[in-house]
């Protein structure tokens, strides 16, 4: 049985996350906002280690014109889009909670990381570097069988699309099912495929990158 370490279930990426993962019998370590908002380190990843997998899907996207991006906003979506992964990171790698067999890891940041849009420069900013410090850390933990992938999606039909796509006016339909995602996600967290690979989510309806 694999243990998933997964970081933000409660949001509706994660939810499908759990779901897939529950359904292939996988064990479940949940993380989520009030874990994070503890200062103190956090306690399941000592505990429920070691992992084969983590999936971090916690994440904010404000929409604010650049007139109206203040220093806070950026500073606030960089904590929790990338300063929460690195904390995870960080905690996963001090208490050596990842599987001696190999841990494979994926974040999910966005297609805003290479694409930008208006109301979108901090949102962007953060995915950007989101995807960079995977890179960076991926190469960094080959040596520990640890592979780290940033899956880039554009719409998924979640909380976040509503308000934040939707309200630019971008038509559900265009939106893929939180669940074909998760088992895009899954795919990678089992090892399937290998982070060197170019890794998009497949559905061609989307308009998601091929
Ligand atoms: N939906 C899309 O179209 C889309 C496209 C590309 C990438 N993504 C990325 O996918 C990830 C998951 O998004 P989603 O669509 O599932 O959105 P969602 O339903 O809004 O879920 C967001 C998750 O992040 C958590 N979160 C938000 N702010 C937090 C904070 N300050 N501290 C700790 N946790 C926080 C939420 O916790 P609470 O429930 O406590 O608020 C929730 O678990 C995000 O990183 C998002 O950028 C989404």
């Amino acid at each position: 049985m694999k243990k998933l370490l997964l970081s933000g279930s409660s949001g509706g990426i994660g939810q499908a996350v759990k779901a897939a993962a529950a359904a292939r019998g996988w064990s479940i370590t949940e993380i989520n906002r009030a874990d994070y908002e503890n200062p103190a380190p956090l306690a399941a990843v000592k505990t429920d280690g070691p992992f084969d997998a983590v999936v971090f899907a916690s994440g904010t996207c404000p929409v604010r014109p650049v007139a109206q991006t203040s220093d806070e906003l950026l500073t606030d979506t960089f904590k929790t889009n990338c300063g929460l992964f690195l904390r995870l990171m960080r905690e996963i790698l001090t208490h050596k909670a990842y599987s001696a067999q190999g841990m494979n890891v994926v974040a999910i940041s966005s297609v805003s990381a290479v694409e930008g849009w208006p109301g979108g420069a901090a949102y962007c900013a953060s995915k950007g570097a989101l995807s960079a410090m995977c890179r960076a850390m991926d190469s960094e933990l080959k040596s520990k069988r640890i592979s780290v992938t940033a899956l880039e999606p554009r719409y998924v039909k979640t909380r976040m699309f509503d308000q934040c796509a939707g309200r630019m006016g971008m038509p559900a339909e265009k939106a893929l099912a939180p669940s074909v995602l998760a088992d895009e996600i899954l795919r990678l967290a089992a090892g399937v495929i290998f982070s060197s690979e170019k890794i998009t989510p497949r559905d061609e309806a989307s308009g998601n990158r091929q």
